[in-house]
């Protein structure tokens, strides 16, 4: 071998050396990367069955994306419901549900078409029903700020600045 030749073999063994001690260090340091998904649900297999069940007739994953699954044709900014019990509690959720007119209680930003529907015309059960569920859709504490800012982004189309 040449003297230039072992120079340059030098130099790529150097910084092929020093490209993987990078990444062991990024990846050592990186616990973001390790904490998984931050959602949860604190709900019983039933009311998990009953909410999923009301939730697929009542076609809210037309507009909401939860658990990640969202319909492809999916065209309305609805807030994800991910996390969303962790902002909110049961008793707003029922009165939401319950409500003639949802949005006023929460104002939306959206053609009528795409907003909030009333689901006052469900049962007091399966109002109910939807209310706990929601209520047990849970965040880790990590991720809530940005759950938070998510869903104000979501709801009013503005930068969140807490
Ligand atoms: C036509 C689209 C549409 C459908 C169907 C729909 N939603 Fe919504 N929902 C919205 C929109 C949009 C908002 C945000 C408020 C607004 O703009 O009216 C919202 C808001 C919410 C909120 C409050 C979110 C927050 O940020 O606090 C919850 C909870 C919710 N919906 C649950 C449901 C459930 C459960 C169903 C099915 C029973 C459902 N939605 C069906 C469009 C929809």
């Amino acid at each position: 071998m040449k003297r230039g030749e072992k120079v340059v073999l030098a130099l790529m063994a150097v910084m092929v050396v020093s490209v993987m001690l990078r990444n062991v260090w990024v990846n050592s340091h990186d616990t973001e990367k390790d904490r998984g998904i931050p959602f949860y649900t604190t709900a019983s297999p039933e009311l998990t069955r009953q909410a999923s069940e009301l939730y697929r007739q009542q076609q809210c994953r037309e507009c909401h994306s939860l658990w990640s699954v969202r319909n492809i044709m999916e065209s309305v900014p609805a807030p994800a419901l991910d996390g969303i019990g962790s902002l909110r509690d049961e008793a707003w959720f029922y009165q939401y549900f319950s409500a003639p007119n949802p949005q006023a209680i929460l104002p939306s930003r959206l053609k009528p078409q795409y907003r909030m529907p009333s689901y006052a015309a469900l049962t007091d059960d399966e109002r109910h029903t939807l209310a706990r569920y929601m209520a047990s859709l849970k965040v880790e504490d990590w991720y809530l700020a940005d759950t938070r800012k998510a869903e104000y982004e979501k709801l009013t189309g503005k930068d969140y600045h807490p």
